[in-house]
């Protein structure tokens, strides 16, 4: 058997993996980083974060053009849709940024071992593919594996009708009627992008609200915008399952009359991916979810061994798992490392956007927070005006006592980008005040940030 010897084995090449092992390298470790995909990048790359984010930005496009540019004194003739190169644009984005972290290994000597890794004993890794499987020894191994769709007992996956957000990636067609389970993350951007390429999207949801967990009132403005979108929604929908019969899939809920469609999207959360990786035989633990339990070194129940990400507590974000890797080695090689868990920020890339850092006002009721809130809408602003984009508003929290910024939600147009600016801001303890005495360029989206800071002490100027 072949064997090799590195510092660092990195267990997956998604978000966590790979930017840890390229840090890893940055601070002298040889590392190996294994990936049983073709394609470096993990579900982020590949099947999540980025061709939903290509789709979504070629389907808005397709409505604005459709709809909108009238009221820019724009005539547009009529406007058609190619759906196989919307495809096509979406997978060579992909493959540039696969191939970029390909590039970066290359550039951090980094080797990279495509096949299934398992931990075999401490300190030792099997690399399987169909080839000679290859022992690798390391001191450090970190697992970076990520998480899948979680499944919904009745719910009949069949790769291609009723599926996950990866199939609903690469429909070949639009469907007539797409039904959604689950009005998380997945369901609302993915349910946007087909009802905009013109499906009928019925979203169904076990809760009596959308984005569970979210601020309240920031998710009930969203509800009443993806309405007035055309997603339908049935909330305190419990699905009892669903199923493909001749022509249609069948979805059937608990105490209403099943719904006849011709796609499902299955998007109820995801589960942590630790099948197969030999954890009983290091006795690395899990939690009653599932999760790998670290300690605050990242380091699991055994010695050596480590874990970042989705495997791991705390939201499924791409941008956590990344903090969470970088952090992780440093702290392996340096003694050093640091992620804020109260500033991972949360973006729901819909349109307009939705985009949240900090504590919502319930957790903060929760806790007893004396808090002060600052509101300020988007029809207020005038870059928003120009941009023909006024839904939404901003909204910051902040400590009655001390006015230091505790949470702020945005819903409108670039909020994601927006939220970079309030998280900044609580990273470095800043009041409302600091934003309010900020100066912020005009015109710009982000005065709907200055003003709601200034909106906390009661004095905006353009409301
Ligand atoms: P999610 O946890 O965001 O939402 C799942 C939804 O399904 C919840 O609203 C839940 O109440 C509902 N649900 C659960 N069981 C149900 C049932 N039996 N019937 C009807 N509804 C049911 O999970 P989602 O959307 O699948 O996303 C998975 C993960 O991926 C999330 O943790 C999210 O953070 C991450 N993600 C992040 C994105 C981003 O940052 N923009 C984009 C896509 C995913």
């Amino acid at each position: 058997m072949k064997t090799a010897t590195h510092d660092l084995v990195i267990i997956g090449g998604g978000p966590g993996g790979y930017p840890a092992a390229i840090r890893a390298a940055q601070l002298g470790f040889n590392v190996a980083c294994i990936d049983r995909e073709d394609r470096l990048g993990g579900t982020c790359v590949r099947v999540g974060c980025i061709p939903s984010k290509a789709l979504l930005e070629s389907s808005e496009k397709f409505v604005e053009i459709g709809h909108d540019m009238s009221t820019h004194g724009i005539t547009v003739g009529e406007v058609s849709l190619d759906l196989a190169q919307m495809m096509k644009r979406k997978d060579a984005i992909v493959k540039t940024l696969t191939s970029g972290v390909d590039f970066l290994f290359k550039k951090n000597k980094i080797t990279r071992y495509h096949g299934t890794g398992r931990i075999s004993a401490p300190n030792r890794v099997m690399v399987e593919s169909e080839g000679e499987p290859i022992e690798l020894e390391a001191q450090n191994i970190l697992i970076a594996t990520g998480s899948k769709t979680a499944q919904l007992k009745g719910v009949e996956l069949d790769g291609d009708r009723i599926g996950t957000s990866t199939d609903a990636l690469s429909y070949s067609e639009v469907p007539n009627h797409l039904v959604v389970i689950g009005a998380g993350y997945i369901g609302l951007e993915l349910g946007s992008v087909w009802r905009r390429l013109g499906a009928r999207v019925t979203v169904l949801e076990y809760l009596p609200r959308i984005l569970p967990g979210m601020d309240n009132e920031t998710a009930d403005a969203a509800f009443k915008i993806f309405k007035k979108q055309g997603l339908e929604f049935q909330l305190g929908a419990k699905v009892l399952g669903a199923r493909v019969e001749g022509d249609e899939c069948i979805v059937e809920i608990e105490g209403a009359e099943a719904i006849p469609c011709d796609r499902v999207l299955l998007s109820v959360g995801r589960v942590p991916n630790t099948d197969g990786l030999g954890l009983d035989s290091v006795d690395v633990k899990l939690d009653e979810r599932g999760r790998i339990v670290v300690d605050d070194r990242f380091q699991t129940s055994a010695p050596g061994i480590f874990a970042i990400g989705d495997v791991i507590r705390g939201p499924m974000l791409a941008h956590k798992a990344t903090e969470e890797g970088v952090a992780c080695v440093e702290k392996l090689v340096t003694g050093y490392g640091h992620v804020n868990y109260d500033t991972i920020p949360g973006i729901v890339y819909t349109q307009p956007e939705i985009a949240t850092v900090g504590k919502s006002e319930e957790q903060l009721k929760e806790a007893n927070v004396e808090y002060r809130r600052g509101v300020f809408p988007f029809s207020a602003n005038g870059r928003a005006r120009c941009l023909n984009q006024t839904e939404g508003r901003v909204k910051i929290l902040a400590d009655a006592q001390t006015d230091r910024v505790l949470g702020v939600h945005i819903i409108g147009p670039r909020a994601g980008d927006l939220i970079a600016e309030a998280v900044a801001g609580i990273e470095f303890g800043a009041s409302s005040e600091d934003i309010a005495r900020t100066c912020h360029a005009h015109p710009t989206l982000s005065e709907a940030l200055h003003e709601a800071a200034l909106a906390v002490d009661g004095r905006a100027i353009h409301i």
